[in-house]
């Protein structure tokens, strides 16, 4: 049976400890729980998630059972030794939005205090890439929070460009942050039309 860990408990990892991701389509309980502690730690460091103080733990559970049965949404988790340490979501455009069809979103990615700096987030936008890639995407959008330079670097190495600011991106602590808006061409896209 599988041993619920506490987030502050976490082992003292060794560098052999293997980093694997999957694609989700269901959460067992234990995977449930070691989501929840990974967000709650994330969110704790201060995020990157929406939630700047983490939720009751009925909410947050909620919220990924919720992320489950969205259609558009496909959920890869990132494991250290199959432990549940971070996750990112990738998002598909409504049926209906045929203009902006060759396009899909990275969402909510992160990886907790933890597990950080070996590898794991890196390798979990490398499989949402190649997923969004089997899927006939062409363009991965993201936006993140100017504070957080971990992700920035880490999107900025992988290829992502910037592409716009919002100076009213999200309010924490009483002060606004702003946002950088990111794009990344993983297929050659139609030129855009000329004059
Ligand atoms: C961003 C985040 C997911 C990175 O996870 P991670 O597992 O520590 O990242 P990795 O170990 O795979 O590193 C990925 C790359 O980013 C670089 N990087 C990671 N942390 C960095 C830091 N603090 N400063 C500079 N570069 C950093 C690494 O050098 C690495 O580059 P390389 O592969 O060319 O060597 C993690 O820091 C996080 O969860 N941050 C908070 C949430 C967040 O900002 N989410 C994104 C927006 S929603």
């Amino acid at each position: 049976m599988h041993a619920h860990i506490p987030p502050m408990m976490k082992p003292n990892l060794p560098p052999e400890a293997l980093t694997t991701i999957d694609i989700v389509e269901q959460l067992t309980p234990a995977d449930l729980n070691d989501l929840c502690d990974a967000t709650d730690a994330a969110i704790e460091a201060g995020g990157g998630f929406g939630w700047v103080t983490p939720p009751a733990r009925e909410v947050m559970e909620r919220y990924w059972r919720g992320v489950i049965v969205v259609p558009e949404r496909h959920l890869l988790l990132a494991r250290i030794d199959g432990i549940v340490c971070g996750a990112v979501q990738l998002v598909e455009p409504s049926r209906h939005n045929e203009a902006q069809a060759f396009s899909a979103g990275l969402l909510a990615a992160f990886i907790a205090p933890w597990a950080r700096g070996r590898g794991a987030g890196r390798k979990l936008t490398e499989t949402a890439e190649k997923l969004a890639l089997e899927m006939g995407y062409k363009v991965l959008q993201l936006d993140v929070r100017d504070t957080q330079d971990a992700a920035i670097h880490m999107y900025e190495k992988m290829g992502y460009q910037r592409w716009g600011v919002n100076p009213a991106y999200a309010h924490i602590d009483g002060k606004m942050i702003a946002g950088y808006y990111y794009a990344k061409t993983i297929s050659p896209v139609i030129a855009p039309a000329k004059g």
